[in-house]
């Protein structure tokens, strides 16, 4: 992980800490040999600060660059309307870089990746039914897994809210029942590509891949759940795992689970076997206000969420590294779908809604909020649907609509 540094000498007052610099400032610290930000701002020349946030964009492949291009149009009629100022520095990587380059995500770009104060990401990857010159699940791991395990994202923030007027499969559920924050862990369990083969190839083949699960990182991500419930006045969490099954790994969760819900007296909590909660929410998504769960099953049940949320196009998401230490990063849930690529059809949404995730954490809530009501007024008319809501607006053009209720 990259440690950036964040010491302010004795001379400066600490509430200057998120006085920004550009992404290469880490390097003038050697240079100048200080340990301080704000000494390092008095050496350097005053046209090189910049008073604005650094935003990392990748898009990524297929329709990840269509959403972001979008995206981007929101993010600056947002800053023009509110008044902050930003930078971007743009990325390619994605599986079609690799095609031609043979080049993941480099060490180089990380450290850099690093230094902003968010990313905002598209999606990454090939055709799922898979592609003979890409290793599989290469670009997925060394690309979006790598910065959400070394920038330290443990949170992966998911909201699964059904806007008025967005179709759900569900039946007799409106609005009203359906208004839930998924709390998936971000940086343990069955994704730390801890495992491999034995006698591979033969008939003996033994495959192991193992759901590392540490006290440390199962008590983060619970502390974080029950933090956010009791910060935007949620009553309840619960817990998904399968301790009928697991039981060392989700033991463990279940012991820091009690052991954390003492601490908060006032949030109520439950608990329900993921099997279960997959049925829950289907037939009664009300019952569910904040989940945690795990790395694994957090991806699932979040697709399971978009489904019922009125699609892919409508969830959207944030890795969050709540210590500010390394860049978070926010992105739609939903992939680089080949299936509709270069067509305009996909649905932008869920990706301003992660700009809007992006925004409320780099302190700009009223820019985050307004972003959040031109979608729901934008969604609330059948009008403005894309095909995957059952309309025939354009990805371009619901980004259009979005920016113009906005601006
Ligand atoms: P996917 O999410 O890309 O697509 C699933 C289905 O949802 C497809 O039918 C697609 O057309 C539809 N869909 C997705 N986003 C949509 C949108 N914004 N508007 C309208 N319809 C949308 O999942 P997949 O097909 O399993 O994966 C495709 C590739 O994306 C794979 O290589 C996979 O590994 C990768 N992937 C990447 C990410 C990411 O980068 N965060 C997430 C999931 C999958
Ligand atoms: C998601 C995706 C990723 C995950 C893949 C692409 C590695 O499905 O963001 O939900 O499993 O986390
Ligand atoms: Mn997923």
């Amino acid at each position: 992980m990259f440690k950036l540094k964040m010491t302010v000498c004795r001379k400066h007052s600490p509430e200057f800490e998120r006085y920004l610099l550009p992404w290469s400032w880490s390097l003038f610290f050697e240079a100048f040999r200080v340990d301080c930000r704000l000494c390092l701002l008095e050496l350097l020349p005053a046209d090189y600060i910049f008073a604005g946030m650094k935003i990392a964009v990748m898009p990524g492949d297929f329709i990840g660059k269509e959403v972001v291009a979008e995206g981007l149009k929101v993010l600056d009629v947002a800053a023009k309307k509110f008044g902050f100022k930003y930078e971007t520095t743009h990325y390619p990587f994605g599986a079609e870089y690799y095609l031609e380059k043979k080049i993941t995500l480099p060490d180089s770009a990380l450290k850099e990746l690093a230094a902003h104060d968010a990313i905002l990401f598209g999606a990454v990857g090939a055709d799922p039914r898979g592609n003979t010159q890409i290793p599989q699940g290469l670009i997925e791991t060394d690309i979006l897994l790598k910065m959400r395990f070394e920038l330290d994202q443990y949170i992966n923030l998911r909201p699964t809210k059904l806007l008025p007027g967005v179709p759900t499969p569900l039946k007799n559920v409106g609005p009203d029942d359906l208004d839930m924050v998924i709390v998936r862990e971000n940086t343990e369990g069955l994704y730390c590509q801890n495992g491999g083969f034995l006698y591979k190839g033969t008939k003996h083949e033994v495959a192991n891949q193992i759901e590392v699960t540490t006290r440390h990182g199962v008590e983060r991500a619970i502390r974080y759940a029950f933090e956010y419930a009791k910060q935007f006045n949620r009553k309840k969490v619960t817990l998904v795992a399968k301790t009928n099954v697991l039981r060392f790994a989700h033991n463990l969760w279940m012991r820091a689970f009690e052991e954390v819900k003492a601490e908060y007296a006032g949030i109520e909590t439950d608990y329900h076997h993921v099997d279960a909660c997959t049925m829950y929410m289907v037939t009664k998504p009300r019952i569910y206000d904040v989940i945690v769960t795990t790395n694994m099953f957090g991806d699932i049940i979040t697709d399971l969420g978009a489904a019922i949320q009125g699609g892919m196009g409508m969830a959207a998401s944030g890795n969050l590294n709540p210590t500010r230490q390394a860049a978070s990063m926010f992105e739609p849930v939903h992939g680089s779908a080949p299936d509709i690529a270069g067509k305009n059809f996909a649905n932008p949404i869920a990706t301003f809604l992660s700009v809007s995730m992006m925004l409320d954490f780099l302190n700009q809530p009223k820019a985050a909020e307004a972003i959040k009501k031109a979608c729901a007024d934008t969604v609330a008319d059948p009008k403005n649907h894309t095909r995957d809501l059952g309309g025939t607006a354009s990805c371009t053009q619901v980004g259009e609509i979005v920016c113009a209720k906005l601006g």
